[in-house]
């Protein structure tokens, strides 16, 4: 079953963070040259910050152009401004978008700080629709199986929407934030549909992952483990490494 599981997609195992990083920066580079206009989705955590130091080397070799992709981010907090330090717009500012060529307004992400969630949500779903959609979707994964913000729930979840996060997402975030009682206890986050219509996705995970990763590829396909459905996907790309 675990070899049958593997033929569908391609998964990359390797030793250090550092091939996982250049590994997961070939599969952007061969996106991006194929696709220069395309439409990236991109995720935050500790776990892309190496590819994205590896995007942002490749960019200043003159190696790749982002100058027409967009970009489309997985989630952002609820309640946080775009500077607050631990808004995803400012990591993504921080680890990517200022140390490119990508113009600000190609890049996108939940408006966290929104009065009105409800239209926050409705106005992301018709972004990403504008653009076309995803071409390729970077995920990483929580200890839970969460993808994005999408948390185990009784069922898969649709298109953007307002989770309140779970004590053990708190937790693991707060390591981020001063105090866990700073983590915001809501988040706007893309859907499970929108992220299965991605026409490709690559998750990518490190060796502290390991367990979660197995449940998610080879256990059941359940909305317990979110990133389970990802093993119905056509087009996915597994890049792990055995270091934390
Ligand atoms: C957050 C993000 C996820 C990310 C996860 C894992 O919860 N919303 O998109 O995959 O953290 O983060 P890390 O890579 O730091 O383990």
């Amino acid at each position: 079953m675990l070899y049958e599981k593997e033929k569908q997609m391609h998964l990359h195992k390797l030793q250090t963070y550092d091939e996982m990083s250049a590994a997961a920066a070939q599969i952007f580079s061969k996106q991006i040259t194929e696709k220069p206009d395309g439409v990236l989705g991109l995720a935050t955590g500790t776990t892309p910050i190496g590819l994205y130091d590896r995007l942002a080397e490749m960019n200043d070799s003159g190696k790749l152009d982002f100058s027409k992709i967009r970009t489309v981010n997985l989630d952002e907090y609820c309640g946080l401004q775009p500077d607050h330090e631990q808004s995803y717009r400012f990591f993504m500012e921080k680890y990517l978008f200022s140390r490119v060529n990508i113009p600000k307004g190609n890049t996108n992400l939940p408006n966290g700080a929104a009065q009105d969630y409800d239209a926050e949500c409705k106005r992301y779903d018709e972004l990403i629709e504008r653009l076309g959609g995803v071409d390729l979707q970077l995920l990483g994964i929580g200890n839970n199986g969460h993808i994005g913000f999408n948390e185990p729930a009784d069922f898969f979840s649709g298109g953007t929407q307002r989770v309140k996060l779970t004590e053990s997402t708190i937790q693991a975030n707060a390591r981020l934030f001063a105090d866990a009682s700073e983590v915001p206890d809501y988040a706007l986050t893309m859907g499970i549909k929108t992220i299965m219509l991605a026409r490709k996705i690559i998750l990518l995970a490190n060796g502290g992952k390991r367990e979660i990763v197995e449940r998610a590829l080879y256990g059941p396909i359940t909305s317990q483990v979110p990133a389970s459905i990802l093993q119905v996907h056509q087009n996915l790309e597994v890049v792990i490494c055995e270091e934390n």
